[in-house]
């Protein structure tokens, strides 16, 4: 038996990022009454638009960023712009204005590279805002949904991992996410505040500026630079189109059987980054290949096992790479394919 989303009210926090504005969108086209909360500080608006020298494709991410909140502002949900580190403020929006049956807790710094070269502002966006919105929750809300990662697992001990694999993580990234999921379980021990913890893993898709290695390989061929490869290009990644996980999370949210779980949701099979070269020739036949040395704080990693939200949530991702990415870069061609932006992208 599922729930409708039709008029559930679900409050996002994070909302305005990569996936959260996705996610909004999809939830609003069911009928959720959503509202998305965000500071728009950290990897969005306030970030770009910082004058910083080593801010690649500025003007770019500003425009896909704008692009984002047109697309919320037309589907008619309300975006608080709120820093979910102020405690009483995030509380008083949550309990006395939006009232949320669900919160999807989505703020974080949402990169492993980043994370390592500033941990206290890292720990401030992932982990206080996070015990924030669950100590907010913890008295009214029928469900908590956390966004963790494939980065709690470390290094891949086996090709494919399934949720009981070790948590070994590698770095201040990893280490946030796992002090993450067991302080949600926490709060639910302590509270009983029901929850679901997802393990995503190597998103890409439409209106990303994360400059993760799908967009930059995207943006290389644009402009006719070479495509990096970190080491000899046999690393690989469960990459996850970004509509298949919004998919997911929707279910969760609709699914009982989802309380109180931990869920890998990935496309459930890994491809090489010499693959993913492979296909991004398919599309810019004339691309060259540079290979740099490997960041050595990256877990090597694979395929997460996608069997358990498939039996009990009946998740059903539709885009193996070939098709996810085409999409991606049909959607990049046609956002600088119009003149003012084409001289803007760099590699
Ligand atoms: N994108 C991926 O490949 C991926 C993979 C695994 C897990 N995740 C997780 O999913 C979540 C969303 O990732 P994303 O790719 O959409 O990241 P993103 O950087 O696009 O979005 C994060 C959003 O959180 C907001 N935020 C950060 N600190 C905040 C604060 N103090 N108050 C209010 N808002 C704040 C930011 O402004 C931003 O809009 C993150 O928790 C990330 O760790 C992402």
């Amino acid at each position: 038996m599922s729930t409708e989303l039709r008029g559930r009210r679900i409050a996002l926090i994070g909302g305005a990022g990569f996936i959260g504005h996705n996610l909004a969108l999809e939830l609003a086209r069911q009928g959720a009454k959503v509202d998305v909360i965000d500071s728009l500080q950290v990897n969005n608006l306030l970030t770009f638009s910082a004058k910083m020298p080593d801010l690649v494709n500025r003007e770019l991410y500003l425009r896909i960023i704008h692009q984002r909140l047109d697309l919320l502002h037309e589907a008619g949900i309300p975006l608080h712009v709120q820093d979910a580190r102020d405690y009483h403020a995030l509380g008083k929006l949550l309990n006395q204005q939006i009232k949320p049956q669900v919160i999807v807790h989505l703020a974080a710094v949402a990169h492993a590279g980043h994370s390592n070269k500033d941990p206290y502002s890292t720990f401030d966006h992932s982990l206080r805002t996070l015990e924030n919105a669950l100590d907010c929750a913890r008295d009214s809300i029928e469900q908590f949904i956390f966004l963790s990662s494939s980065m709690v697992y470390g290094n891949f001990k086996a090709d494919e991992v399934d949720e009981e694999h070790p948590l070994e993580p590698i770095g201040i990234y990893g280490a946030l996410k796992v002090a993450g999921e067991k302080l949600v379980i926490a709060y639910h021990q302590v509270f009983d505040l029901p929850y679901t913890i997802i393990r995503p893993s190597a998103l890409y898709g439409p209106r990303c500026v994360s400059r993760r290695v799908g967009q930059i390989f995207i943006e290389s061929a644009l402009s006719g630079s070479t495509l990096r490869v970190d080491g000899d290009g046999s690393e690989r990644l469960d990459f996850t189109y970004v509509d298949d996980l919004v998919d997911g999370i929707c279910l969760a949210i609709r699914h009982p059987a989802a309380r109180n779980q931990i869920f890998n949701m990935t496309y459930g099979g890994s491809r090489s980054i010499q693959e993913l070269v492979e296909i991004v020739r398919q599309h810019f036949p004339r691309v060259e290949v540079q290979r740099v040395p490997r960041d050595a704080l990256m877990p090597f990693r694979g395929t997460l096992s996608t069997r358990k939200v498939v039996a009990q949530l009946g998740y059903a991702p539709t885009h193996p790479l070939e098709a996810g990415f085409a999409k991606y870069v049909e959607w990049y061609r046609a956002l600088v394919g119009e003149p003012s932006a084409t001289a803007e992208v760099q590699a």
